[in-house]
């Protein structure tokens, strides 16, 4: 199911589960020009956190960044750690291949079994804090005919 896949990682890019996630320095850094000492984390003055919202967007990876293309998964697909849904080296996400087996079994049984139609065309995108549409996506399914 490569094109599906392609599909949900397009989804993923745009509108990640997890926005970001907070970490601690195990070293002095400099990143854009900024130094980063050793042990800055989540407080409140010194806080390090990844953004795959922003990540996701830098058009120097991502031409048009908002457009919706999975064709952009195509062959080698995006540069490493420039697509990042579910983290990046050791903290990972150790579900992420369960969470593919579980998207592409959904959008398999979705797109096979029912034609489905939207029923509020222009639903928001509401942060709780994960991404989420303001009213559940309500939509229509009706059965293919047998
Ligand atoms: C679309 C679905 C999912 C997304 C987008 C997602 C995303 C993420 C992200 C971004 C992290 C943090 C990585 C980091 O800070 O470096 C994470 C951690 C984690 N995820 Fe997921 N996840 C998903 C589904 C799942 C599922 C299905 C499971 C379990 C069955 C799972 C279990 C975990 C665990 C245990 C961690 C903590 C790992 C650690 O700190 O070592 N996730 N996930």
């Amino acid at each position: 199911m490569k094109y599906s896949w392609n599909v949900a990682c397009e989804t993923l890019r745009l509108s990640p589960p997890c926005i970001g996630n907070f970490k601690e320095a195990i070293k002095d850094f400099t990143f854009n020009g900024f130094a980063i000492p050793k042990g800055w984390k989540a407080s409140h003055f010194l806080t390090l956190y990844w953004s795959a919202s922003s990540t996701h967007k830098n058009p120097e990876y991502f031409s048009e960044p908002e457009k919706f293309d999975p064709s952009r998964f195509e062959g080698k697909g995006p540069a490493p750690y420039t697509f990042i849904p579910f983290g990046g080296g050791p903290r990972m996400c150790p579900g992420n291949e369960y969470a593919r087996l579980e998207i592409l079994v959904f959008m398999h049984n979705l797109v096979r079994r029912f034609k489905f139609e939207r029923l509020i065309l222009d639903e928001k995108i509401v942060f709780d804090p994960t991404p989420k549409p303001e009213k559940g996506l309500p939509v229509r399914l009706l059965p293919h005919k047998a």
